[in-house]
């Protein structure tokens, strides 16, 4: 029987998931469905009961439900533990499990591009994304991640955690040229504005400088990294492989990521650079 899966949130018209995933069924041939559900936050257990219901494979977990979904659920992954929120729900005929796979995806988008896992790497901001790609960066093997936070204390908190160590932004500006790799997950950049969460004045020519956000397709952040000669990395590519890696959860399939950057950001107005 066609199988079904889908991506809830709220609001949930601009994910770009559904065309993902089902260009991915479609390439390998699986009988399958991916539908948006807009699903208020009221109505959040209601829904996950109704699809259960209708006998979901797995979904999807956007904005603002991944952390309310986590007491829904039987069983959580390692990775959504850690991060105490789920972005993807597979069904293995018994039960669903929540899993996150935001901060793997970015660490995969990372390591296509050869970085070495000894690189010295800047982590700024303590949200939500940083957790993950903390977390993710430690699971992966790398062995020198530096936190930068605006609110000092979560940098702290969040360096403890995953036994590395925190500095204040006003530090990380001053130490800049020590880093090889810097991972912007912090919210300045998705608005119009042109401010930057650090500035990039003493950066190092070469640095690997990764932004999370993909709306816009180049923040101000990797703008100005650019300028400095930097290699810059937007996140359409962790985009692509936390969903990629769901999809494999799914089905058991590796689905063409290097394509899917490409149309994603295509379809974004961007033009795609294979660096
Ligand atoms: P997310 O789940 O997207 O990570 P979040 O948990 O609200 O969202 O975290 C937002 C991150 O962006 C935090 O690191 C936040 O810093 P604070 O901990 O000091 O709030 C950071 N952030 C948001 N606005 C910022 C700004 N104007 N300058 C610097 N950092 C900012």
């Amino acid at each position: 029987m066609k199988k079904w899966y889908a991506v809830i949130g709220d609001p949930i018209t601009h994910s770009l998931s559904p065309f993902m995933h089902e260009a991915w069924f479609d390439e390998h041939e699986i009988d399958a469905a991916y539908l948006p559900i807009h699903v208020e936050p009221s109505q959040l257990e209601k829904s996950f009961e109704a699809m259960k219901t209708l006998g979901i494979s797995g979904f999807n977990i956007t904005l603002p439900h991944k952390r309310s979904i986590v007491p829904l659920l039987g069983k959580l992954e390692k990775s959504a533990m850690q991060m105490n929120a789920v972005n993807t729900v597979s069904f293995d005929g018994a039960e669903y499990s929540g899993l996150n796979t935001d901060g793997d995806g970015f660490v995969r988008s990372l390591l296509v591009h050869d970085v070495d896992k000894t690189a010295k790497v800047l982590l700024i901001g303590a949200g939500g994304a940083a957790r993950g790609i903390a977390y993710a960066l430690k699971r992966a093997g790398f062995m020198d991640i530096t936190i930068t936070n605006r609110t000092y204390r979560r940098a702290e908190e969040l360096a403890t955690e995953i036994q590395s160590s925190a500095i204040t932004l006003t530090e990380s500006e001053e130490r800049l040229v020590e880093f090889e790799v810097l991972v912007q997950t912090t919210s300045v950049g998705l608005t119009t504005s042109e401010a930057l969460p650090i500035s990039l004045n003493g950066v190092k020519a070469g640095t690997l400088v990764a932004d999370i956000i993909y709306t816009p397709l180049e923040t101000p952040f990797l703008k100005k990294a650019a300028e400095k000669n930097c290699v810059t990395l937007n996140g359409v590519g962790m985009f692509v492989y936390q969903g990629a890696i769901a999809f494999e959860q799914w089905t058991g399939v590796q689905p063409n990521t290097e394509k899917m950057i490409q149309l994603i950001t295509e379809k974004l107005g961007g033009t795609y650079v294979n660096n």
